[in-house]
């Protein structure tokens, strides 16, 4: 079966450094914020050109962490895309906001800039933007947009770790870039881990205070916090894959290159738009026979995955919100069609012309 990643090529290939760095950690018997993570998060920063990151538990951890400590909670609104993953709007629930949904662009699938203005209440205090499959979302337009009506920006940037816009990087545009590790992501540690970039540096300091209980040290809280602290083991592990991040990025990217390539058959082919540059966490093609695609693949033992075949406003947990059908057709409609195919950087060429095959006679 060619799978949707592996993992396994790829820790076959830095094993050593990996046991190196697993060893040396292990034997410094210093595991909770220590030397790793501090490391880790100047070589983040730097990487992203912000003045500082914050290592987290996760994801999802991160986008919770940033939302909190930029005030926002309770009778607050916080404007995002129906067509990400369920952690997006879970974040902001956990504040006690409400995330208010605009539709999607149909090209990039990222939020409708177009759109945003007229979600905007006296209630909205954030729009947070998913860059989503790992294409910058319109950075321009929605930053724009904020300064013009006062609102904070918070980049979900889960599957866009490296990704540009002219040059510069996701996670660097709004108040806080919120990143993670979860293993299958473009940079993923071997377990859960997260990451918040930032410029504001009060900012950071109360993101610091909420990831370790509301404290700066020794044992004394200046408010009801989380544990939720990047370890230092996942750190080293990062620390190993960071080195290699812009090598497999490129070579996602590459990829990408030969599957537009040899794909010839009646499908939408992802896009790269003029100044952008994707790191293809997935390459997600679009088809009215997305289902015959897949059955197709399934029977030549092709991994492929529907991200995301129900659109948040239509996830039962949801339901309080009180959309239905119809609500965001643009993300019904990609949810209906997308289809994300095998991707990572050691797939090989003649993988990618076997799958291209297969989704051309089908
Ligand atoms: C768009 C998006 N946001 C948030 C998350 C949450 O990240 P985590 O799984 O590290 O909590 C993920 C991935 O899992 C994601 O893809």
């Amino acid at each position: 079966m060619v799978p949707m990643i592996d993992l396994q090529k790829q820790f076959a290939d830095i094993k050593e450094e990996i046991l190196d760095m697993v060893t040396e950690i292990l034997e410094s018997a210093h595991y909770i914020l220590g030397p790793k993570v501090t490391l880790f998060e100047n070589k983040v920063a730097a990487y992203h050109n912000v003045a500082e990151a914050i290592g987290v538990a996760s994801g999802t951890d991160a986008l919770h962490l940033a939302i909190k400590a930029l005030g926002i909670g309770k009778d607050d609104e916080v404007i995002t895309t129906p067509f990400t993953f369920f952690a997006t709007a879970e974040a902001v629930i956990y504040t006690g906001a409400a995330p208010v949904f605009v539709d999607i662009d149909p090209e990039t699938m990222n939020i409708d800039p177009a759109q945003i203005e007229a979600k905007i209440t006296k209630h909205t205090k954030a729009i947070l933007p998913v860059h989503v499959f790992g294409h910058p979302a319109d950075m321009d337009a929605v930053t724009a947009i904020a300064k013009k009506h006062g609102l904070h920006v918070i980049e979900d940037c889960a599957q866009s770790f490296g990704a540009e816009i002219r040059g510069r990087k996701t996670g660097s545009f709004g108040d806080a870039g919120c990143f993670s590790f979860y293993p299958s992501k473009n940079l993923g540690a071997f377990g859960d881990g997260g990451l918040v970039t930032l410029n504001d540096i009060s900012l950071a300091d109360r993101i610091r205070v909420l990831r370790n209980h509301g404290s700066k040290g020794a044992y004394k809280h200046e408010t009801v916090g989380f544990n939720s602290r990047l370890d230092e083991l996942q750190a080293g592990i990062l620390l190993v894959k960071f080195k290699k991040i812009d090598e497999y990025n490129m070579k996602r990217r590459a990829n990408a290159v030969l599957y537009d390539r040899y794909i010839s058959g009646k499908v939408t082919k992802p896009v790269e738009k003029p100044g952008m540059t994707h790191v293809y966490h997935q390459y997600t093609l679009r088809s009215k026979q997305r289902n015959k695609i897949q059955s197709a693949l399934k029977e030549n033992g092709i991994s492929s995955v529907v991200y995301y075949p129900v659109p948040l406003h239509l996830q039962e947990a949801l339901s309080f919100l009180g959309h239905g059908k119809g609500s965001f057709p643009v993300a019904e409609q990609a949810a209906e069609e997308v289809l994300s195919l095998p991707m990572y950087p050691e797939l090989q060429d003649n993988t990618i012309r076997e799958i291209a095959e297969i989704i051309n006679n089908a």
